[in-house]
């Protein structure tokens, strides 16, 4: 009975098992493989053939070396329309995708398969819709410390030296989000998790997707800053108005002494 029990479960392991890794490996390497021609005709001449880093020395875009940047660059840069670059700009921005959502996915197997690098962050991890007031709040404690410097009080974006800037950060998606503090895209620093941990990172984005979804009460956002430019306002726009008015009671006293003199 046992024989036969092993041998039944040995063969049928031999039977399925082994096919499936067989039939697993073969749909990778086939996307890696469908990645790497589409990279060739899109991505090589600014990136080398093999992602090495491109060296066009025409003062054209040279890529930099993509070995080790890992799926998650890819899917950031191209998910969000930045690569393929177009035009040499002081800073490459974002356009609608020209690939499809399949298409970059071999891009980043590809591009993945040639050195060890951040993998596509996992749906759950960005997932914040049951986030919790708290971890809101936390959010934005450490939004404004790692990303207000750069990116503003509110998420609207900054400018930087050389012609360069960060982006407002309305409206792009959370898993853009997690993707970019992951891999640091141009000037903007790497948030490893040793950095900010991947509940940080959730909390950020819990942050900035509640951020999108509140209005300004009073119509205008004024820069966001709370009290201190709402006071600005106040000060400039009730002062003004009462220097009008003084201004106007002055003339027509004047007019009214001249009427008298006569
Ligand atoms: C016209 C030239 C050009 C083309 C075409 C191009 N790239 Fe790029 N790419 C660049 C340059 C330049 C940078 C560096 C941007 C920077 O850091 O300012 C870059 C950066 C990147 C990065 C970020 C690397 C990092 O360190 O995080 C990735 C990923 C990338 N490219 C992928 C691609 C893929 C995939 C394609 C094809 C779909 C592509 N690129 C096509 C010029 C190009
Ligand atoms: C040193 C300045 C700097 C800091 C600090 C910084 N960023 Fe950025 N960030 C940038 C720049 C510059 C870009 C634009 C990169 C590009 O165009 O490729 C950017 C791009 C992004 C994008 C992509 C936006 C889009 O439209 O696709 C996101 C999301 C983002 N940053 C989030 C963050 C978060 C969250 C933090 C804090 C944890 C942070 N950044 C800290 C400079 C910074």
């Amino acid at each position: 009975m046992l024989l036969f029990g092993l041998l039944a479960v040995g063969s049928a392991y031999a039977a399925f098992a082994p096919d499936n890794a067989v039939a697993d490996n073969s749909a990778q390497s086939q996307q890696i493989e469908e990645g790497k021609k589409l990279f060739a005709v899109g991505c090589a001449s600014c990136h080398g053939l093999n992602a090495e880093g491109g060296n066009n020395g025409e003062g054209k875009m040279a890529g930099p070396s993509l070995i080790g940047v890992g799926a998650a660059a890819v899917d950031f840069q191209v998910g969000t329309g930045r690569m393929p670059a177009m035009q040499p700009n002081a800073q490459i921005p974002q356009k609608p995708p020209v690939y499809t959502p399949a298409e970059i996915e071999a891009l980043a197997a590809y591009v993945a398969s040639l050195a060890p690098g951040p993998a596509v962050p996992a749906q759950e991890s960005y997932d914040v819709s049951k986030a919790t007031d708290e971890q809101v709040t936390r959010g934005g404690e450490l939004f404004r410390t790692n990303c207000t410097a750069c990116h503003n009080f509110a998420g609207k974006g900054g400018a930087l030296p050389n012609g360069r800037y960060a982006p407002a950060l309305m409206g792009v998606s959370e898993q853009h989000i997690y993707e970019a503090m992951l891999t640091g895209p141009q000037q903007m620093p790497v948030f490893s998790d040793q950095v900010l941990q991947p509940e940080d990172k959730r909390d950020i984005i819990a942050y900035l997707k509640t951020l999108e979804t509140q209005k300004d009460p009073g119509g205008f956002g004024l820069g966001r800053l709370g009290p201190v430019s709402e006071g600005l306002w106040g000060w400039l726009v009730g002062i003004g108005l009462l220097v009008c008015v003084a201004v106007w009671i002055g003339a027509k006293g004047v007019r009214a002494k001249g009427v008298d003199a006569e």
